[in-house]
């Protein structure tokens, strides 16, 4: 596509999209914009505070602090009336704001500036610009002539914008990865059922990475109120972002790589706690199965039909009236009791847990009284408590960010987390949602601030509304930790604010059951990703209205590369679980879950990754390639590809209804086919098509050239490919993961001159991995004339796995005989010269072995 049409439909979508802001759109002052920060005064900017944590600048009434955090964070506050906003924050936590690295004076005739090892952040003497440059000395981001720009009620950071950045994150936008052209809004709002380039949606995350030319920096604006970020529409040459009100405040992390601006994102907003190892199984779910019956039988055909499956899900109506922690008692007569033998048939339950407490004087409805007793419901201006309809009819709303109503709300989960024995939370509709016109509670409804770090005072639901649902996630997942210590805790909720994975797991909320929203759920799983949600998934199927058959189980194998896999449907659509279409459809989606659950132990290595780096466990081509075709975004040819982790690409079609041949594009090195093990000969390098191929003249360099490949689109295959070099651990099949595999651990190497991978296990549930209670082991390998050696390093850690064998495969190997293995005791040795593929089996050894493979060429 040309960079004209790009434009002309950026900006057809912004105007749909376009909110009615209190800042003015663009970057040249608008009849909104009210004074510009550079042009109050005609003094220079001077230095009011300089030391090894804090440079200060001021003139007039603005106040600029600069500070860096360790790993090459630099942080950036302004204060607009001589004075600075308050130094708080719902994302960065006290403690990582405290953390300060050095900073070295580096004013030159022009700037004031401070460097540190990752970089200089200057500010222009005459107009107070701010430039935020590598260590390197090129520039990240500068200001186009001002600090920032004033409207009348919030402001705007005008950036210019290089012509080859590309944009990226912003949470779970319903469009294209690349945010480049577009003008995004953050306010939280329910959005059934929302279609693609609708904004804003369910979360506000106001994080994004650029992009250029292999250059990676991120920027993170902390500030609650209702934001937007213009990305080239107003002035195709500058970026701007602003918000509403509240604090100018924001972030710049340095990367250069994309992969460290995700780890400096994760390092300042918190990474995803492990949850347990089931969320990574098949989970079911229905809006709503009625009563036990009907969930006895969605069990029961599961095991039936043997569809691995790891968890059921209760939507709203098994609560009596909707209310939430009530259960319908007729329709569930015996709730703990179902909840025991689904346990004892090996699944998990995750119950809904909405945050509106039904408006029920008088009822015996403890939630209400309880919460009017303690005083823990949101207030109008008029001290009246504000009543909002939604399923439950009028309800009240707890003020989640006050620490009061947090421990309140964990009060209501005594009953079910411990007597019940549910072992997961949802908290939907926590914009918040209420059915009425704005969709939410009104701007001024009353909220209080009661946390360490802030000062203890009233906040409008303006400031408080997009992170409201994140606070209450985070009030789930303290109580979780609170009534049951050693288990990790499983949420879902479907607001949220940057730094919400601290607490919860995510989903991207009421898609529809279309081939376009299956198409878009892998760029929205992408963002989240990139965005701090590691743990993210979308409703397999789509929510709204019913999949036809085939797209039904499309979305189910490639839900099975998602981090979560959820089926999840709406109230009166046909049914959706796996059987639904019949025996051949079936069979397709049962093999795909049956994938997911074999390769498991991959799945689970790349999931704790994400919990200690940040690094998604779904990503983008560039996080994992950076550098491809001299820095180019890969994934913008063909937007539906993704990496499984580091080495594993799927490549669903990007048009998924049409039935051409697409186009799949491999990152530089060696492919082998995921499904047989087959190395991929004969691919072809990318070529230039049009203005949307890979420039051919930095393709030349085979180190940097991808590779193309024109692939036929079939019902039953989801192409997807493997990193030579790559070393996968898989499991024998279980119906669930709380099943100990039964057999051998398998290795699966993809022979290339250097090889290597990772294995992580621990006991899946308890936070005895943070105590040594867990397994890591690392695999190593080369591959070069006649041999190839293969090292399993000694395993770290004291929990102790499964297996006694293991099953090595060995893939691309040539040699004219069955080859001689040395250095370790080998078994079953096969070799398959055909598929060029190698067999034995090794016993375990908690000493690390290296086993040379001898081949005859
Ligand atoms: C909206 C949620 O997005 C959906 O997943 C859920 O089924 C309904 N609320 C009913 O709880």
């Amino acid at each position: 596509m040309t960079f004209r049409s790009f434009r002309a439909i950026a900006m057809t979508g912004t105007m749909l999209a376009m909110p009615a802001f209190g800042v003015a759109q663009g970057a040249a002052p608008r009849g909104n914009d009210v004074t510009i920060g550079a042009h109050g005064s005609q003094d220079n900017y001077r230095i009011s505070t300089r030391s090894s944590e804090l440079l200060q600048v001021a003139r007039g009434t603005t106040i600029i602090d600069v500070s860096a955090l360790p790993n090459g964070i630099f942080r950036i506050r302004i204060g607009r009336n001589s004075a600075l906003p308050e130094d708080a924050s719902w994302a960065v936590t006290p403690e990582t704001r405290a953390q300060h690295a050095e900073l070295r004076p580096s004013d030159d005739d022009t700037s004031l500036g401070v460097s540190t090892d990752a970089g200089r952040v200057s500010i222009d003497r005459a107009t107070g610009a701010i430039t935020v440059r590598d260590r390197n000395g090129a520039t990240i981001l500068t200001d186009v002539d001002a600090p920032y720009v004033a409207g009348k009620t919030g402001f705007r950071l005008v950036k210019k914008m290089t012509p080859g950045l590309h944009v990226f994150g912003l949470g779970d936008k319903m469009a294209p990865l690349d945010r480049r052209g577009y003008v995004w809004q953050n306010w939280n709002t329910d959005s059934y059922p929302f279609q693609e380039r609708q904004d804003p949606l369910y979360k506000d995350i106001p994080f994004f990475i650029g992009f250029d030319k292999g250059r990676a920096y991120g920027v993170f604006m902390d500030n609650t109120w209702r934001s937007v970020f213009d990305f080239g529409v107003a002035n195709p040459e500058e970026m701007s972002f602003g918000a509403d009100g509240g604090a100018i405040d924001y972030y710049v992390m340095t990367g250069p790589t994309p992969k460290d601006v995700v780890k400096q994102y994760a390092r300042l907003t918190g990474v995803p706690p492990l949850v347990p190892r089931w969320t990574f199984g098949f989970q079911q779910s229905r809006y709503s199965y009625p009563d036990d019956a009907a969930i006895r039988s969605i069990a029961k055909r599961l095991r039936h039909d043997r569809i691995p499956a790891d968890v059921l899900w209760f939507d709203i109506d098994f609560q009596d009236r909707h209310r939430p922690f009530t259960v319908d008692t007729k329709a569930f007569p015996n709730f703990s009791g179902l909840m025991a033998d689904l346990h004892k048939q090996n699944f998990k339950t995750v119950v809904i847990t909405d945050l509106h407490i039904a408006a029920a004087p008088n009822q015996g409805y403890a939630p209400y009284d309880k919460g009017i007793a303690s005083d823990v419901f949101l207030h109008n201006p008029d001290g009246s408590r504000f009543v909002g309809p939604v399923w439950p009819g009028p309800a009240l709303f707890p003020d989640f960010t006050d620490q009061k109503a947090r421990e309140y709300w964990g009060t209501l989960y005594n009953e079910f987390y411990v007597k019940d024995a549910i072992d997961g939370f949802w908290n939907d509709m926590n914009e918040p949602s209420v059915f009425i016109p704005i969709k939410t509670m009104p701007n001024d409804v009353v909220h209080r601030i009661d946390e360490p770090g802030f000062q203890t005072r009233t906040a409008t639901h303006a400031e408080m509304h997009n992170v409201y649902g994140m606070e209450n996630g985070r009030a789930t997942y303290e109580a979780q930790i609170r009534l049951k210590p050693d288990q990790r805790p499983f949420v879902m909720m479907r607001a949220s604010y940057a730094g919400g994975q601290r607490y919860s797991t995510t989903w991207t909320g009421d898609t529809t059951s279309s081939w376009n929203h299956m198409r878009l759920a892998t760029p929205m799983l992408l963002s989240l990703g990139l965005s701090g949600f590691a743990y993210a998934g979308d409703n397999l199927g789509g929510f709204a209205l019913s999949p036809p058959p085939d797209l039904l189980t499309k979305w189910l194998e490639i839900g099975m590369f998602n981090p979560i896999a959820e089926d999840h449907s709406d109230k009166g659509t046909r049914m959706q679980e796996p059987w639904v279409d019949g025996k051949a459809q079936e069979d397709i989606r049962r093999r795909y879950i049956e994938d997911r659950y074999k390769l498991l132990p991959y799945i689970y290595t790349i999931a704790e990754e994400a919990s200690r780096t940040g690094i998604p466990m779904m990503r983008p081509l560039f996080l994992e390639f950076p550098t491809a075709a001299g820095g180019q975004v890969l994934d913008l040819q063909n937007p539906s590809e993704f990496m499984w982790g580091p080495d594993i690409l799927v490549a669903p079609q990007v048009m998924p209804d049409t039935v051409d041949k697409y186009k799949v594009i491999l990152p530089p090195g060696s492919w082998y086919d995921y499904w047989t093990g087959g190395l991929i000969e004969n691919m072809d390098t990318a070529q230039a098509t049009g203005n949307s191929g890979i420039q051919t003249a930095i393709v030349d360099d085979p180190a940097v050239a991808p590779h193309m490949l024109m692939v036929a689109p079939q019902l039953d295959t989801v192409p997807v490919y493997v990193r030579g070099g790559s070393i996968i651990p898989r499991q024998p099949l279980t119906q669930s993961t709380s099943e100990t595999p039964k057999g051998a651990l398998q290795l699966a190497v993809y022979t290339a001159p250097e090889m290597g991978g990772d294995l992580y296990t621990d006991d899946g549930t308890t936070f005895d991995y943070r105590k040594g209670g867990f397994f890591r082991q690392h695999f190593s390998g080369r591959s070069s004339g006649d041999r190839v050696t293969l090292t399993l390093e000694a395993p770290e850690g004291r929990y102790k796995p499964w297996w006694q064998t293991i099953d090595v495969t060995m893939f691309g190997v040539r040699t004219s005989s069955t080859p001689t293995i040395n250095g370790a005791q080998v078994s079953k040795l096969r070799y398959d010269r055909a598929q060029r593929r190698l067999r034995f089996t090794i016993p375990y050894s908690s000493r690390a072995t290296t086993m040379t493979v001898s081949l005859d060429r």
